[in-house]
């Protein structure tokens, strides 16, 4: 197999795996990730099949997915080996997937992400916000049960505890470029449903 078709068999499970998820994993996530980051990629000069990669298995290790869609690390290696990607580059993927997940953000100071990993993680984190991290937070609070406003679990409540600060954590020229207007339409979007439920604080 070569690059293009191993990136087609990467798709392909991936996509029947996480095609139903339901709290914000799911396919269309990872598809976008995809694509932001082999954009990046390019911008920044990282390697593209190690970036698109890893953005297509990005979250099938994440401990928020149901325990029949998770897969470890390990199981990851193995099918990536049967795609037949060489082992070293699936060292390279599995650093970035295990290493990427904003719960283990400080443990990066010490050991940074690759290039890479670097454009994944900005690709993940520009997701999050504008209008398809917007979605993402509904489908989210959907999921559980979470109310809109008034919460501590809100989605209100996550977009300002949470979601505003993305804008300044990311790792790259071409990230940061990006996050820019979505961070602006978050802005937007929390002004306006305050104003629209009453809850407006100035
Ligand atoms: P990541 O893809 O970085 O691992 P998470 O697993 O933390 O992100 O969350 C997945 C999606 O669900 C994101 O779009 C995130 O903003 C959203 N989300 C996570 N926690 C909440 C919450 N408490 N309320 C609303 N949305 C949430
Ligand atoms: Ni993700």
């Amino acid at each position: 197999m070569n690059e293009k078709e191993q990136l087609e068999s990467v798709r392909n499970w991936v996509k029947e795996k996480l095609i139903n998820e339901r709290t914000g994993h799911d396919w269309l996530h990872i598809s976008r990730v995809a694509t932001l980051s082999v954009y990046m990629a390019k911008e920044e000069g990282a390697d593209l099949f190690i970036t698109e990669t890893a953005a297509l298995v990005h979250d099938l290790i994440d401990a928020k997915l149901e325990k029949s869609e998770r897969l470890t690390a390990g199981e990851v290696t193995e099918r990536l080996a049967a795609f037949n990607i060489a082992a070293d580059s699936i060292q390279e993927i599995t650093d970035i997937i295990t290493r990427m997940s904003f719960r283990h953000r400080e443990l990066l100071i010490k050991r940074p992400l690759s290039l890479e990993g670097k454009v994944v993680q900005d690709a993940d984190m520009l997701d999050a916000i504008g209008a398809a991290g917007i979605g993402r937070a509904f489908m989210f609070a959907g999921a559980k049960g979470h109310p809109m406003y008034g919460a501590q679990t809100s989605v209100l409540a996550h977009i300002e505890d949470k979601l505003i600060k993305l804008k300044g954590l990311m790792n790259t020229k071409a990230g940061a470029g990006l996050a820019e207007e979505r961070h602006q339409f978050l802005l937007q979007f929390a002004a306006r449903i305050q104003k629209e439920a009453g809850i407006c604080k100035s």
